[in-house]
């Protein structure tokens, strides 16, 4: 049986900066994703600090939610089967400087934190992710 999933997909304001989203959501579309829901926002720092909460106690938490709210971002629910795992390997490692070639990160990550786009790492996740930006 086929285990058709959603998962969270985030571009991050590096991206939306550069206009890379029309190429990154044809990435998506290309290695068999379909863009169930998309909007294009600007989230707050409180907003950015409640979504990151997992973080909270890292060094890099403030950073991280300050660079989130800096600018406008897409947010989208992507479907496939295995949706998560298959987001995160399209994506590549979280420092663009470690990603293999080929991925997202690779091709248009900056730096750890300009890293262009995020995925939820668990389907858990997934779930809460989806629910913080599509309530309805
Ligand atoms: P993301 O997948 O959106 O999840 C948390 C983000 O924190 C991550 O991508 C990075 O952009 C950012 N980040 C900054 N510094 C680090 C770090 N040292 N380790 C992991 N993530 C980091």
């Amino acid at each position: 049986m086929s285990n058709l999933e959603q998962t969270l997909s985030i571009i991050k304001p590096d991206a939306v900066e550069r206009d890379l989203q029309d190429k990154i959501k044809e990435e998506f579309t290309k290695n068999g994703f379909n863009i169930f829901k998309e909007k294009k926002i600007h989230i707050t720092k409180t907003e950015a600090e409640e979504f990151y909460k997992v973080h909270q106690t890292k060094i890099f938490y403030n950073n991280l939610c300050e660079y989130l709210s800096s600018g406008p971002i897409i947010v989208m629910i992507l479907e496939k089967v295995e949706a998560v795992a298959e987001n995160r390997k399209l994506m590549g490692a979280t420092d663009p400087k470690k990603a293999e070639e080929g991925t997202l990160r690779k091709k248009y990550g900056l730096s750890i934190d300009k890293n262009s786009v995020h995925g939820s790492d668990s389907q858990e996740n997934a779930k809460k992710e989806i629910l913080f930006f599509f309530k309805d």
